[in-house]
């Protein structure tokens, strides 16, 4: 058996989400007429409290619609340096909105109102203008971390305070929704756009919503459209979504259970020297006299794939198609090394 927990982007439609994509009415998405997709899309704004939401191919170009919304030629977007916007979308806010990037550092990959408040530039010649800030939750980077609503509740007041746009990338906002227990609905409340992936933890095979005002839903159609993510009959996938939401989100649960089962047997081996607090199914592994690269290579030795994540780092995410049965083999596998 190969044991794959290089992303939670791996898992396979389950049988029952296969069966809801096969059977889901659909039509035309860019002419507005698939209502599996426009179904999908009223299912998670109303989850959420927001306006509108918008179907898109991937969670990269959901946030990358996103900066085009918030910013514009010469503007700025604040970040952490280890976003996924900034580290893993190809230079996208430069190359879709011609915008630069201040990053900041932080714990486990996250800001707060203080660090942002500091960072806004000045009215001054010199300077981008602030127009953005953008969060991840949870934060891939940062091994899987949860910001909480306390911790946001004083950025978004800052950022009201002085118009600045908030951009949640929730890629696996749902993983961190089903710890603290917290409701959709009051983190709707705090941002301008909140970006879900559906292809993450949820199993889906593709896609992510944009969630927004009815006003930057309707901006943020024409830009899909110039980047390329009008698609047709795309119910089909909304229909996989539909399926997850109702589904595949308490279960996420199990996912974190075995993360952190797996954090405690990774410590159990002499190659690795700490283990990231593992909040949600992202484990992040410090090695100890032993490259990424060597350790990986002992791992997939043992048919198991992971991914090297810096210098001496390796990332392990665990997912729907990794069970108890799998987590024990993993146990013994780790024992051998
Ligand atoms: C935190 C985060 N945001 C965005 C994305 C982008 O999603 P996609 O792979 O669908 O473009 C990922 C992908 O792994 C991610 O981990």
């Amino acid at each position: 058996m190969i044991i794959d927990l290089r992303s939670d982007t791996l898992t396979k439609p389950t049988a029952g989400m296969r069966e809801a994509m096969f059977s889901a009415p659909v039509g035309d998405d860019v002419f507005g007429e698939d209502p599996t997709v426009n179904a999908l899309e009223e299912k998670l704004a109303k989850l959420f409290g927001m306006e509108a939401g918008l179907f898109c191919p991937s969670g990269t170009m959901t946030n990358q619609i996103a900066i085009r919304l918030h910013t514009r030629i010469q503007t700025e977007v604040i970040c952490h340096k280890y976003s996924h916007i900034y580290l893993y979308e190809g230079g996208g806010i430069m190359a879709n909105s011609l915008a630069s990037v201040k990053l900041l550092d932080g714990d486990l990959g996250k800001i707060t109102a203080e660090q942002i408040g500091a960072s806004i530039n000045p009215d001054d010649v010199h300077a981008p203008e602030t127009t953005m800030v953008s969060l991840e939750n949870t934060m891939n980077k940062g091994g899987g971390s949860i910001y909480t609503l306390n911790e946001i509740k004083p950025i978004h007041a800052l950022c009201r305070e002085k118009g600045l746009k908030l951009h949640l990338d929730g890629a696996r906002l749902f993983n961190a929704l089903v710890e603290t227990g917290e409701s959709p609905t009051d983190w709707g409340a705090h941002f301008d756009t909140i970006s879900i992936c559906l292809s993450k933890g949820l199993g889906c095979p593709v896609g992510s919503v944009l969630l927004g005002s009815k006003a930057s839903i309707k901006r943020a159609r024409k830009v899909r459209k110039v980047f390329g993510g009008g698609m047709r009959q795309a119910g089909f996938l909304a229909a996989a979504g539909i399926y997850a939401l109702d589904n595949q989100v308490n279960r996420l649960k199990e996912d974190h259970a075995r993360a952190r089962k797996l954090g405690e047997m990774l410590l159990g081996s002499n190659f690795v020297s700490e283990v990231l607090p593992v909040a949600t199914n992202i484990v992040i592994a410090r090695l100890a006299g032993i490259s990424p690269e060597d350790f990986m290579a002992k791992l997939a030795a043992q048919d198991i794939k992971s991914v090297k994540f810096g210098p001496d780092l390796v990332r392990f995410v665990t997912h729907y198609d990794f069970g108890d049965g799998a987590l024990e083999e993993f146990g013994k596998r780790i024992s051998r090394l």
